[in-house]
């Protein structure tokens, strides 16, 4: 069975430079439904647990250092198939590679700083979403 929930992150910048609205509005208007979210900030010990699949990158402690530099927003969406679906409307990694019309060809500023992120497959989105939410904190 597909898997109809995923995790979402919305990152500081997005945060910062005030594309809340407008990124969870491209959410919605995709066909997603919100059934849990917070505003946080994370530290340093919880974002090495939440990217510990690059513990050994290069970019590791610079990923760390800006995912713990202001609040994010944490979220858990439905809709058929959305770990997939997900993946593909926020596009690739690195913004200038992304497709049109996808959330990081339009809010993201670079390969780091790319606005938001996708669990990359259902044992993840199951993974992510227990690292921030209890049960009774998910609406579905
Ligand atoms: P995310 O986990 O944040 O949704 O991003 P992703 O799956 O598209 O990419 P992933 O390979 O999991 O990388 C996690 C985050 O690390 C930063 N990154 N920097 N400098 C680099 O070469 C590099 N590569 C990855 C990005 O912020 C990426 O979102
Ligand atoms: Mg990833």
């Amino acid at each position: 069975m597909k898997s109809n929930i995923t995790f979402t992150i919305l990152k500081p910048h997005a945060v910062a430079n005030n594309n809340l609205g407008p990124i969870l509005e491209m959410i919605n208007r995709n066909g997603y439904h919100f059934v849990a979210m917070k505003m946080i900030q994370l530290n340093r010990e919880k974002a090495a647990v939440f990217y510990e699949e690059h513990r050994e990158k290069v970019f590791f402690d610079e990923l760390l250092d800006y995912m713990t530099s202001g609040p994010i927003v944490v979220a858990v969406i439905k809709k058929d198939n959305a770990v997939k679906d997900f993946r593909e409307l926020i596009g690739s990694t690195d913004p200038s590679k992304a497709k049109l019309g996808t959330i990081r060809r339009m809010f993201a500023e670079s390969k780091e700083h790319n606005a938001i992120h996708g669990s990359d497959s259902e044992k993840s989105a199951k993974r992510e979403i227990a690292l921030f939410f209890t049960d009774d904190e998910i609406f579905i």
